[in-house]
């Protein structure tokens, strides 16, 4: 808890410094630790969270193919792959998945994301629930935690008391309870600060923002400039040409848009995978 505080103080003086909008997306290099860290001090941060638990019929109920490895699985260890060369090449780490509208399967792909991380070695993740109007991801996992991600930012809780860990390198941050106050919350350098100190403790090579709907509120709006990139979900013959265009352009503005997801595809020629369309 004290060393979150330490990070997210000493995130609050370097943002004074760096708080242009855009900047963030526009970097090209990742953001410096705002906490000198060691290669120790983050094992044992990652070995004290708390281990999720799951179960096999949830995930199969709820389409989380990647649980398991195999055919299955392809389609999101292919999107794995190609979203952390994109990360890698550009310096970007913290990504959101959004959607013009709801039920493009945003917080589906982020769990089958973690669960493919989770099968590559060396690799650090966080996924955070960010949709704090409800708590689909964990309700999705099974999951009832009492805490959520607004007691995290308000300081009530600490990552390291709420975050849960799935095997050793991927830890989530589930939602316990719904906010109407999501849009001010994300807004609030609080927030970021908070983020910046979570992403300095844990130092993932990659954070996974599941977020709401583009159509639904503002919360993007005031949140996404504080991400390096995002990665639009559309649902094939739900999402309008109209409704792409717009979501494209009003991402574009924040942040870096990483590219398209054509999810529920049910015809496809075989070109991306089984299901999955992707630029
Ligand atoms: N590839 C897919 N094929 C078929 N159904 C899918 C696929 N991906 C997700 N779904 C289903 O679509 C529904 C919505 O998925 P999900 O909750 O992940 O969407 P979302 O974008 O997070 O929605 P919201 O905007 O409401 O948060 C779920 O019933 C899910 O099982
Ligand atoms: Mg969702």
């Amino acid at each position: 808890m004290e060393r979150l505080q330490a990070a997210i103080e000493k995130a609050r003086a370097q943002r004074k410094t760096r708080d242009v909008p855009g900047q963030r997306a526009a970097a090209a290099t990742p953001a410096e630790p705002v906490l000198e860290t060691t290669p120790s001090e983050v094992d044992q941060a990652w070995e004290a969270l708390a281990p999720v638990k799951l179960q096999d019929r949830l995930m199969h109920r709820n389409r989380l193919v990647a649980f398991h490895e195999g055919k299955e699985a392809g389609p999101y260890d292919m999107l794995r792959t190609r979203m952390l060369q994109q990360a890698r090449t550009n310096g970007w780490k913290r990504i959101a998945i959004v959607s013009p509208h709801s039920n493009c399967g945003k917080s589906t792909t982020a769990a089958n994301l973690a669960f493919s991380m989770s099968r590559q070695p060396g690799l650090r993740a966080l996924v955070l629930d960010l949709d704090l109007r409800r708590f689909g991801l964990s309700r999705m996992l099974g999951q009832r935690p009492d805490h959520g991600m607004i007691d995290v930012f308000s300081g009530e809780v600490s990552f390291a008391s709420h975050g849960r860990r799935y095997e050793e390198n991927v830890a989530f941050g589930f939602n316990g309870s719904a906010t109407n106050r999501a849009s001010e919350i994300l807004q609030s350098s609080r927030t970021h600060d908070t983020l910046d100190a979570i992403e300095a403790v844990y130092q993932p090579a990659i954070t996974l923002v599941d977020m709401p709907p583009l159509m639904a509120s503002d919360d993007n709006f005031g949140f996404l400039q504080h991400v390096d990139a995002a990665l639009i979900m559309v649902a094939a013959e739900k999402t309008s040409m109209t409704q792409l265009d717009v979501a494209e352009r009003q991402v574009a503005e924040l942040t870096n848009v990483m590219g398209m997801v054509l999810n529920k595809c049910r015809y496809t020629d075989g070109a991306y995978g089984y299901e999955y369309g992707y630029y």
